[in-house]
């Protein structure tokens, strides 16, 4: 049986992943509609895989006894001063969800709850490649600078990326 206050940091972090799906889902429709396929293709898949961290709360809150609250969502920033600041809003946020992740891995711990600690692992290493990527573009992007071709390049790389998941 889940323990309430475990419980309620795992809801928490539910509404944290919808809305990292939202944002995302929102950053994915700017960029589309600035003509970046290859990178609105990227960040829709991005958006996906979110809603997929949200569903495995759900699911796992479920079978360990609790109820899971399916929360509002918050309308996300419809603009983005350019596909720099998306990257940038990006890793702001993936920053602040690997800060919430560790809450709760320390909580189980504090709590004695190894097996929310364990499912938590998986979260733990997706938050090191997720921050580690967005990283990585946000230094593509400013070697890129004003540079056209090669955001015409890292739009078509981003596609191929898309398009390979792994
Ligand atoms: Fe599910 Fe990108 O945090």
């Amino acid at each position: 049986m889940l323990k309430s206050i475990i419980e309620k940091a795992l809801n928490k972090q539910i509404e944290l992943e919808a809305s990292s799906s939202q944002f995302y889902l929102s950053m994915a429709s700017w960029t589309e509609s600035q003509g970046l396929n290859g990178t609105s293709s990227f960040l829709y898949q991005h958006s996906d895989e979110e809603r997929m961290h949200m569903l495995k709360l759900v699911k796992f809150i479920n079978e360990r006894g609790g109820t899971a609250v399916i929360p509002a969502l918050i309308k996300p920033p419809t603009t983005f001063k350019s596909i720099t600041h998306v990257f940038e809003c990006l890793l702001e946020h993936e920053i602040n969800v690997t800060e919430s992740i560790n809450n709760i891995v320390g909580l189980c711990l504090e709590e004695k709850d190894f097996t929310t600690h364990n499912f938590m692992q998986w979260y733990v290493a997706e938050q090191l490649e997720e921050e580690a990527l967005a990283r990585t573009t946000i230094d593509k992007l400013n070697m890129i600078g004003e540079d056209k071709g090669g955001l015409y390049l890292f739009d078509r790389d981003l596609k191929v990326a898309s398009s390979n998941p792994e």
